[in-house]
């Protein structure tokens, strides 16, 4: 029989195992890379952002003659750095909803009219148009998007607008451009028709058929003053209940599928109910979207007369949730959102999801740039990088070359909920895996794996294996991480960033590395040809 004391230690033992947690057992995984299965090319043009005239963002944002951190044209210089810092590839510009609204005329010459902005509810000065744009576009070595007004606009305005900023010279609005001080013409390329015109909440809003056809007209004559242009339809961007999108698309694609290159979606999620692995998942959501309507472009493709095939734009994506109602969407500081390192997650999810759909996915523009649902956030003499930034900027200074069909053997979870935007569709979602995985590879050997890391709590030990052709180390290794899936940066302090952490060899078939919990990671080296 056990003595008094040891009866006590075994009793005491029992009830500290059952009240100290157990560690929770680190997952295994295996990520198979085979250069020989490949996806697409990486359009450098899924690295784009967006600019729209909208709370700080453009005022008080890239634009800011008051500050002391502003240059003599009005720009922040701070701004325009981390800017050119990020990688941007294509600004999209002036909106957004605000476009349909938006008369560009008054944004260019002497006379710049205050105007009541119905969009946003606020007062728009116009110190700030076309020019100015270009001018901040070229500071921050980027491709121009303009998106023209086919809400309250006109297919003539739209026509105008290409003649002042791309004709070369002999006509009325060519030369204003040149009366303005820019002598050359800006060959700006890019030009959306118009910006979600199936929503109920835009200016002008059309039905499909009203739309497509005011797009089409407005189309023939921008091209008939500059051919070079390339041209993007305004895809479904309604989702609630009540909505057809996939109706919009089908219609849109048909009747437009010989005159635009694109067609554009646009898509944000958030975390409303405070659910970090639903939150986590919603990029997926992006993915299916991208399916279906890849399936109507094929459908649209079988009649169209020309030789390529229209592509997807992802013109307006973001984490947006926090700032969505009431005053928060109106005004000088509307749509402020705060992002946090969940958010980041789910920014390089969205990353991951247009590599892995890069035959199909051209273009892509985070929504949107400072301030506004930003990358940045300022005062008048003050500026720091949210947790977004990071994965966009590590990205799109990395990631390019073939995408890879990569294989994952990943643990997987189930969703009760699969919430997107303001979480009124809700759907299950099973087996997102806990590792979200894209990789590309250049002709001369380079190799980048993206790895998200959803684990909350456990570090993934995984197994790299090459199939064809061995890794050539070293990889170098970046890691976007934080304390907990909450850090958020803030003016004091930036938990959340980028870590160029130690080279790990990584040579022959196979190597093996440990993701930590809440983390992006980029490995980056070779494998023999
Ligand atoms: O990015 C904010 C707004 O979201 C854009 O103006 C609009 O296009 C979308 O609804």
């Amino acid at each position: 029989m056990p003595s008094r004391p040891t009866l006590i230690a075994g009793l005491l033992l029992t009830v500290g195992l059952l009240l100290v947690p157990a560690p929770t057992a680190a997952q295994n995984a295996e990520i198979k890379i085979d250069i020989d299965r490949t996806i697409g090319e990486v359009d450098s043009l899924i690295y784009g952002n967006f600019v729209e005239h909208l709370g700080r963002n453009v005022y008080g944002g890239i634009y800011d003659p008051d500050s002391p951190l502003s240059n003599e044209q009005g720009f922040r210089e701070d701004v325009i750095q981390a800017t050119r810092d990020l990688n941007v590839s294509l600004m999209r510009y002036p909106g957004g909803n605000f476009v349909s609204n938006y008369d560009w005329e008054d944004g260019v010459g002497e006379e710049r009219p205050n105007r009541l902005e119905l969009a946003w509810s606020r007062i728009e000065s116009n110190e700030f148009g076309t020019n100015e744009f270009m001018e901040f576009a070229e500071a921050v070595d980027t491709e121009p998007y303009f998106a023209v007004n086919l809400g309250t606009g006109t297919i003539e305005e739209a026509q105008q607008w290409v003649e002042y900023t791309n004709y070369e010279g002999g006509t009325y609005y060519s030369e204003l451009r040149k009366e303005h001080g820019h002598e050359e013409p800006y060959d700006i390329k890019y030009w959306s028709l118009g910006n979600e015109m199936d929503g109920y909440w835009q200016i002008g809003h059309l039905n499909a058929e009203d739309y497509s056809k005011k797009a089409r007209e407005a189309a023939k004559m921008m091209t008939r003053t500059d051919p070079d242009l390339s041209l993007v339809a305004a895809g479904a961007s309604n989702f609630r209940p009540d909505a057809d999108p996939m109706h919009w698309n089908r219609i849109v694609l048909d009747e437009l599928k010989d005159v635009v290159d694109y067609i554009a979606l646009h898509i944000y999620v958030g975390d409303p109910n405070d659910n970090y692995y639903n939150f986590q998942s919603t990029p997926h959501v992006m993915e299916e979207r991208t399916e279906l309507v890849e399936g109507l472009i094929d459908i649209a493709m079988q009649d169209a007369d020309r030789e390529d095939e229209i592509k997807i734009a992802w013109d307006e994506y973001n984490v947006w949730y926090r700032a969505r109602s009431g005053s928060d969407m109106e005004g000088e500081t509307a749509l402020e959102e705060r992002y946090n390192l969940s958010d980041a997650l789910v920014i390089a999810g969205f990353l991951n999801g247009f590599i892995r759909q890069a035959d199909i996915v051209k273009m892509a523009n985070l929504a949107q740039l400072v301030n506004v649902i930003g990358t940045m956030f300022t005062t008048p003499d003050d500026m720091f990088k949210q947790t977004i930034y990071y994965p966009i900027q590590l990205y799109a200074e990395h990631a390019y070359g073939t995408s890879l069909d990569v294989h994952v053997n990943s643990e997987t979870y189930d969703t009760d909920e699969f919430f997107i935007g303001l979480g009124e569709q809700q759907t299950q979602q099973s087996d997102v895996p806990y590792l979200d995985v894209s990789a590309t590879h250049q002709d001369d050997g380079e190799v980048i794996i993206n790895v998200v890391n959803r684990h909350r709590d456990e570090a993934i030990t995984t197994d790299l294996i090459s199939q064809t052709g061995g890794f050539e180390g070293p990889f170098e290794v970046y890691e976007i991480n934080g304390p907990d899936v909450n850090a958020r940066n803030t003016f004091e302090e930036q938990p959340v960033q980028t870590e160029q952490l130690d080279d790990v060899q990584g040579g022959g078939e196979s190597f093996t590395y440990t993701f930590p919990p809440h983390s992006v990671t980029m490995l980056k080296g070779r494998i023999a040809q």
